[in-house]
């Protein structure tokens, strides 16, 4: 078995590791027809609210199973490519060969994008893009790339397709420019030869990177590509509701993603692992942040009452490339404490386990990542879902308008100024 092997080897005990320790019948409540209009018991932050029916994927959050179009999220990190699950998610079946091959030449053209984009990020404000968050400056380049498409404002399903297409390239070209923009050095040229993994970190860090990294990442963005109505995505859906153009729709996307509460976390567990320094101090640590009611980064989900599937491959991931990495091993054993700790108290107490984005940037910062660009990485990842979803909202769109409560007095006076 070679290194590549014994990485997707490492998913399949994954999988058999939550096979043992769930069941695998979905909740019954959230599988099977849609037939409006339908009551559901609703609480703050939409939470048990019904957007829409879909066909894209679903998350078990008492059982900790996610599946895009019906295949387990393990069988498609273990066996699948990011090119390969993007065509799942957004046309419904695994390509043929022929698909596959069309679909990745596709993506490696679209990748170059128009110099203006470079020139935004050199000499804007987004030109001191060490301080810009490089989210900020992502989003900032999906409207420039808006504003060169003459295509933009077709808002047909096919058209916003190619457009989702083109973004997956491009986001990842993008990413790989502020990245090396951040770290004072010029951005590199994607090389189409590449896969899409491989391509991303090499325009990252400038060197093609091992089959092994290249493996990690794929399996990563494999993981982060979809995840039901998670803010980010019902954001895009939102906004794409209202017939704004896809570019309006993804850039809104990141806008939502990069917070803190949602995949700006990942960022955030590094700068706590880093904060707590040792493993000697983590129950210290721990416990001074559960008196002072602090979120933890990386644990707890509005869905997952389980351990989230994706945080149980990142995590062995993670281990993986702690082995003759010190620094890394550092960071994993912090983590690894932690994570026992939280669920061995919160997670009893309140089902809070790790989330996707606890063990991701370990395994980012392993890659040679700054912990600035992991959530960008999230991004590169999520645009396969956020088209998928948006998508397939679009034909049969409906605007999205909720209502609220009024809870205000009705009958106010006007008092003119002179009496106020
Ligand atoms: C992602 O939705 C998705 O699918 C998202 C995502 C995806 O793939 O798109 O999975 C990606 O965003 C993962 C989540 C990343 N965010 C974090 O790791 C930030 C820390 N997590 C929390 O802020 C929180 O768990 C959320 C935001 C993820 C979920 O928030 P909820 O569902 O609104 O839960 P809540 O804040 O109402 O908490 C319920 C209770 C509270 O305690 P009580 O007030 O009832 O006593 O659980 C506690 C919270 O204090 N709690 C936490 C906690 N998460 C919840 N306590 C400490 N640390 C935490 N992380």
């Amino acid at each position: 078995m070679n290194d590549v092997e014994a990485i997707n080897a490492m998913v399949r005990q994954a999988a058999e590791k939550a096979a043992q320790e769930t069941n695998d019948e979905p909740e019954p409540i959230l599988v099977g027809d849609l037939n409006w209009p339908i009551t559901c018991e609703l609480r703050p932050g939409l939470e048990g609210a019904i957007a829409c029916g879909t066909k894209i994927g679903y998350v078990n959050g008492s059982k900790g199973w996610l599946i895009y179009r019906g295949i387990n999220i393990f069988e498609l990190a273990e066996k699948s490519s990011f090119e390969e699950t993007s065509y799942l998610l957004l046309y419904g079946k695994l390509p043929t060969r022929k698909e596959l091959d069309n679909f990745r030449m596709k993506l490696a053209g679209y990748m170059p994008i128009d110099e203006t984009v470079l020139a935004v990020l050199k000499r804007s404000p987004t030109a001191r893009v060490r301080d810009t968050h490089p989210m900020t400056a992502l989003g900032l380049c999906v409207l420039v790339l808006g504003m060169l498409d003459e295509k933009a404002e077709d808002t047909s399903v096919e058209n916003e397709r190619e457009i989702v297409i083109k973004l997956i390239a491009q986001i990842a070209t993008i990413t790989g420019m502020i990245a090396r923009l951040r770290s004072g050095r010029d951005p590199v040229e994607p090389e189409p030869s590449l896969s899409h993994a491989a391509n991303l970190l090499y325009m990252m860090t400038g060197e093609r990177p091992s089959p092994v990294a290249e493996r990690i990442m794929d399996i990563s963005l494999i993981l982060h590509a979809d995840h039901g109505m998670n803010a980010s995505t019902f954001s895009a859906m939102v906004i794409n509701s209202s017939l704004a153009n896809a570019y309006a729709t993804i850039s809104g996307a990141i806008g939502s993603l990069k917070g803190s509460l949602h995949g700006g976390a990942n960022e955030r567990v590094l700068y706590d692992i880093e904060e707590i320094g040792s493993v000697d101090n983590v129950e210290a640590w721990f416990q001074k942040a559960r008196e002072s009611k602090r979120k933890l980064m990386g644990f707890g989900h509005r869905v997952y009452k389980a351990y989230d599937p994706r945080a149980r491959i990142l995590g062995p991931l993670a281990g993986k490339m702690s082995e003759n990495n010190p620094e890394i091993k550092r960071l994993y054993d912090i983590a690894r404490k932690l994570d026992g700790m939280v669920c061995a108290e919160l997670g009893v107490e309140k089902k809070i386990f790790p989330n996707v984005d606890f063990y991701s940037g370990i395994v980012y910062r392993a890659l040679g990542i700054h912990a600035g660009m992991f959530t960008p990485i999230f991004a590169a990842s999520r645009i396969s879902g956020w088209g998928a979803r948006f998508l397939e909202y679009l034909e049969n769109n409906r605007i999205f308008r909720p209502r609220a409560v009024y809870t205000g007095p009705v009958r106010e006076e006007y008092t003119p100024i002179d009496r106020r």
